[in-house]
């Protein structure tokens, strides 16, 4: 993905101190079970897109501020207290392969480790300048937003493909382009490259959840743990279904039903959605916001980290196809 080895090795060394320090930073509680329940999912696995993320945006400034590895710490911080909270939510029984915090300790302590992991973000983000802590705090402002839109459904009148995408946009965007976006503030890059970072993250970022939602209804076999399916039997309707619902037919009867735990009829409206018009509409929709992402990428001063982003446009685009 790196090939311009002097970038790659830069990244490697530092993706490992971030490692050290993330897991350093989550688990120095006096308290020695807070310790050990935030740093399990730390430990249990995840990629890491965040931090690799901030790093790469600090290389349009001076990568070697200190703040730009606290940033990534930060982001990284965020979002492991989000996914702890997540499952409590979902009371989905794995994450990252192992049972998780709240199937592991319950539901109190998994929030609670949650709120612990926000604290240590936040006395970290200290260290960071006025400019970088106000993105950051709205950014989480935004991801808490989402989540709630998500959870209360569309407001009266308002159309679900649009509330939909505006709770991707806030719960799965709004932390990529923070994360692209600090790396570039911390490291000091000017304010049109942080601005055009904060676009190609933004747009990345719903390119990435929608290529997700598209894989979920045509990935025949396994991928990283999940079933072709797993959407439909836990209810939730995503953007290709949404827009199939739209067609109306046998397709909604199916659909109007919520979680389709029976295995042939979440079969049948697998087969249905892969040939509808809706699929192919969020195809549509996923190369829109590659698009997006790669205009802003050429927005970019042309330095290697450049030919690092602009192949992400083109794989999210090609992973749903
Ligand atoms: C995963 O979504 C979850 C998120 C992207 C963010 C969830 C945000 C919150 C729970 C708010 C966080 C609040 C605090 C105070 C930390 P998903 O369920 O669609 O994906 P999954 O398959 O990975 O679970
Ligand atoms: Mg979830």
């Amino acid at each position: 993905m790196v090939s311009d080895p002097e970038l790659a090795d830069r990244l490697r060394k530092s993706m490992a101190d971030i490692e050290t320090r993330l897991r350093d930073t989550a688990t120095d509680s006096p308290d020695p079970l807070i310790s050990e329940a935030a740093g399990y999912l730390l430990g249990a696995g995840g990629k890491r897109w965040r931090p690799l993320l901030v790093l790469l945006g600090a290389q349009f400034g001076d990568p070697e501020r200190a703040s730009v590895l606290d940033a990534a710490v930060v982001v990284e911080l965020i979002h492991a207290a989000s996914l702890y909270h997540d499952d409590v939510m979902d009371e989905a029984p794995l994450r990252h392969g192992v049972p998780s915090a709240h199937t592991r300790w319950n539901n109190k302590i998994a929030i609670l480790v949650g709120d612990h992991l926000v604290a240590r973000g936040a006395t970290l983000s200290l260290e960071l300048d006025e400019t970088a802590r106000r993105a950051q705090a709205e950014a989480f402002e935004r991801l808490v937003r989402g989540q709630v839109r998500e959870v209360a459904g569309p407001r009266p009148g308002q159309d679900p493909v649009e509330h939909y995408l505006e709770v991707v946009r806030d719960k799965s965007a709004s932390l990529i382009a923070l994360a692209v976006r600090l790396g570039g503030i911390c490291a000091g890059a000017d304010t049109a490259t942080v601005a055009a970072l904060a676009d190609y993250g933004e747009a990345l970022g719903v390119a990435f959840q929608l290529s997700d939602d598209v894989i979920d209804i045509v990935s025949g076999a396994d991928r990283a743990g999940k079933v072709a399916g797993t959407d439909l039997r836990a209810g939730v309707r995503t953007l290709p279904a949404l827009l199939a619902l739209r067609e109306g037919g046998k397709l909604s009867d199916v659909l109007a039903a919520g979680p389709i735990e029976d295995a042939g009829l979440r079969a049948e409206a697998l087969a249905l959605l892969r040939s509808s018009a809706g699929l192919a509409a969020a195809r549509a929709e996923v190369s829109r916001y590659a698009a997006r992402a790669r205009s802003a990428v050429r927005r970019l001063p042309d330095r290697p980290a450049r030919r690092v982003l602009e192949p992400l446009c083109e794989l999210m685009a090609s992973r749903s196809a």
